[in-house]
């Protein structure tokens, strides 16, 4: 089954109006013809991009609100990001899961609600390093899609396996490593529905970057990756060109 490559570019909480634009520059010289691009700026620098960045590149916000406006101090509705021009979301990342204390509750309403409002997905999963030692990986992975399992619709979502212990620490998971936990993602997913399994797309996340995206695009279920500290750098283009 072929599955388009998709890479993601998580900014997190970087960059200043200077930095956003010098990367949208940068951005825009990059060649995404052979794989969909995906980059997710702060709240505040979201409008700039969709102004500034050149399609195909689409543009994400990095978390929304469970519902839609309304007295939620300090939150960004899915309504509003659509509304902005954003075309995705990303939702469950392990920094929103640990500081923000989402649980697979909250990821659910979050979930179903932006995809209600049209927004593409990239949800996240993944253990901690406690839990891979304890050989808990598949357990913790298979209990964040379970109760969002009759949402994953391959054309609106896309899971990225962000294992916790290897985002931003620059130890990588090794593609031994991660094309195993993939495959037996997709495995699982196969028991929910088999079709959906073999479209469905998985990012690997945690310290990709141009030196082994490389040797982790031959994996046969990594369909591209969600990248951190890489994405605010020239090796993004490196990183697209690799999995592509
Ligand atoms: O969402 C992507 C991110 O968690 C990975 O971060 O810096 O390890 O590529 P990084």
């Amino acid at each position: 089954m072929a599955r388009k490559p998709i890479v993601g570019g998580n900014w997190k909480c970087n960059l200043d109006k200077a930095g956003v634009s010098a990367l949208v520059t940068s951005l825009n010289g990059m060649d995404c013809t052979d794989c969909e691009v995906v980059v997710a700026p702060v709240a505040v620098h979201l409008g700039s991009v969709v102004d500034n960045v050149k399609a195909p590149i689409e543009v994400s916000g990095q978390n929304c609100n469970f519902k839609g406006n309304g007295a939620y101090t300090g939150e960004v509705s899915a309504d509003q990001l659509v509304d902005m021009g954003a075309k995705w979301v990303i939702l469950g990342h392990s920094e929103r899961r640990e500081y923000f204390k989402e649980d697979n509750e909250m990821l659910r309403q979050k979930l179903e609600y932006a995809l209600s409002k049209g927004l593409k997905v990239i949800f996240c999963i993944g253990e901690k390093l406690e839990e891979r030692n304890a050989n808990k990986t598949l357990d913790v992975c298979k209990s964040q899609l379970e109760p969002v399992k009759d949402l994953l619709k391959p054309e609106t979502v896309v899971i990225a396996y962000e294992p916790v212990w290897a985002i931003g620490t620059g130890v990588t998971a090794t593609p031994e490593q991660a094309q195993e936990t993939h495959k037996q993602i997709r495995d699982y997913l196969a028991t929910v529905n088999a079709d959906m399994a073999s479209k469905i797309r998985i990012q690997y996340g945690g310290s990709a970057n141009a030196a082994n995206a490389p040797t982790l695009s031959a994996c046969p279920d990594i369909d591209g990756f969600l990248v951190g500290g890489a994405s605010l750098k020239p090796e993004f283009a490196d990183i697209i060109k690799a999995i592509a």
